[in-house]
């Protein structure tokens, strides 16, 4: 593509004002198995709904664009075999049109579904690594096709092998999923809980209500989600919290930890619709950075550690982000 730096703010939602030397699209797997990279780095990029370049990025930034959906079912499951580069959202819906319960909870969520996944995307008391029974991947230094399994992943909250031993070493190019027929619904957080025997389309719409009223459109206001994780704490660290701050919000993990909402943290200490240097903290929800007036990736990281400084002192918790984020030639942390 020469020496020319094409822009990538389209092709990451927070819409920095950035930009490559070297974009290359991905069409078919016969193409990620004949290419050479020519850089010293490169980066896999799905719609960049999860990705922040703070600044030009010097390396080749491949786009991933392989497409194709398989459903078919025996008499207790539903299998459904998605190439990596098919819209997150599309097979939602395309799941919730033909009836299939199980990731309607998910609606809404940007992105593609080779980076599901990655940081196994939740939301409304549902994980999508629930129902992922194979990853099927190129791994980029011997140049095979590999498959691992569900269980293989290791799924967390928002945490998978593909953000630890395989982080950057491979190229998921296909995920399945199988669904239970009898998958029961669930309908215990928050908002959802005021339906009252709703059906799959029930949920599926509550969720897009709940999503559009909180969140920030990207096609609007450049965002990524979520900026931080909800940290878990242990019970100790949480009961001094909690008896300075009687009105925190959380949620039981397991006997010995509590995930406490960052959002609230963030909130809590004033941050919710401030703007600095053309970046804000969402005023309708204060995990959500945004850039909300030509904002620049050095004022959305002193903003970002600003808060993580205030929330440490306050609350002697450090948050970590969720987004990733890239610098000239590599990914950065806070
Ligand atoms: P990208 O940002 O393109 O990539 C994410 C990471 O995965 C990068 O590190 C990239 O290198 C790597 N990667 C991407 N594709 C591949 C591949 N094929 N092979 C190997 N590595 C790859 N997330 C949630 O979990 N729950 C939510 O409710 C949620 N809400 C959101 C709301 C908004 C408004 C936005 C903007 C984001 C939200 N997110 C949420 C985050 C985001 O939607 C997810 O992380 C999504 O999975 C990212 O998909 P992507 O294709 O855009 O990933
Ligand atoms: N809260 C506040 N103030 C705020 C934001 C939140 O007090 O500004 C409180 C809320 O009142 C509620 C609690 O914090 O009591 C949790 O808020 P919410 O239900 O909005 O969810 P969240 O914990 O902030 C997480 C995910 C979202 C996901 C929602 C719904 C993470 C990091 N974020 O947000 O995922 O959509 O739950 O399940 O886990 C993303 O990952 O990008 C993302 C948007």
């Amino acid at each position: 593509m020469g020496n020319s730096l094409h822009s990538l703010s389209q092709l990451h939602t927070f819409g920095l004002a950035v930009a490559a030397p070297h974009i290359v699209e991905f069409n078919d797997i016969s193409q990620i198995l004949q290419h050479q990279c020519t850089q010293s780095a490169c980066i896999i990029l799905g719609e960049g709904s999860n990705t922040v370049f703070t600044e030009d990025f010097f390396g080749e930034v491949w786009v991933n664009k392989l497409s194709g959906i398989t459903f078919s079912e025996d008499n207790a499951h539903h299998y459904i075999a998605v190439a990596s580069g098919e819209n997150w959202h599309n097979l939602v819906a395309n799941c919730v049109e033909r009836g299939i319960a199980g990731l309607e909870n998910l609606a809404l969520i940007p992105g593609t579904v080779g980076a599901a996944p990655i940081q196994n995307i939740g939301a409304y008391g549902v994980e999508v690594g629930q129902f992922i029974t194979c990853v099927e991947f190129i791994d980029l230094e011997t140049k095979t096709t590999q498959q691992i399994s569900g269980v293989e992943c290791t799924f967390g909250y928002r945490d998978s092998i593909f953000k630890h031993a395989l982080k950057d070493k491979v190229f998921i190019t296909k995920v399945t999923f199988t669904i239970p027929k009898n998958v029961a619904k669930v309908t215990s957080y928050g908002e959802l809980a005021s339906l009252s025997q709703p059906s799959i389309r029930d949920i599926y719409e509550k969720v897009i209500q709940i999503r559009q009223q909180k969140l920030p459109d990207p096609k609007q206001i450049g965002n990524a989600g979520s900026f931080f994780k909800n940290p878990v704490i242990s019970i100790s660290e949480f009961k001094a919290i909690q008896d300075r701050y009687p009105k925190m919000p959380f949620y039981q993990v397991s006997e010995e930890r509590v995930k406490v909402p960052a959002g609230w943290l963030i909130d809590t200490l004033g941050f919710k619709g401030q703007i600095v240097d053309g970046i804000q903290c969402h005023p309708q929800q204060a995990l959500v950075l945004t850039n909300k007036a030509q904002g620049t990736g050095t004022a959305l990281i002193a903003f970002a550690r600003q808060i993580i400084a205030d929330v440490a002192m306050e609350f002697g918790i450090t948050l970590e982000h969720e987004v990733q984020l890239l610098g000239r030639l590599e990914r950065i942390t806070l």
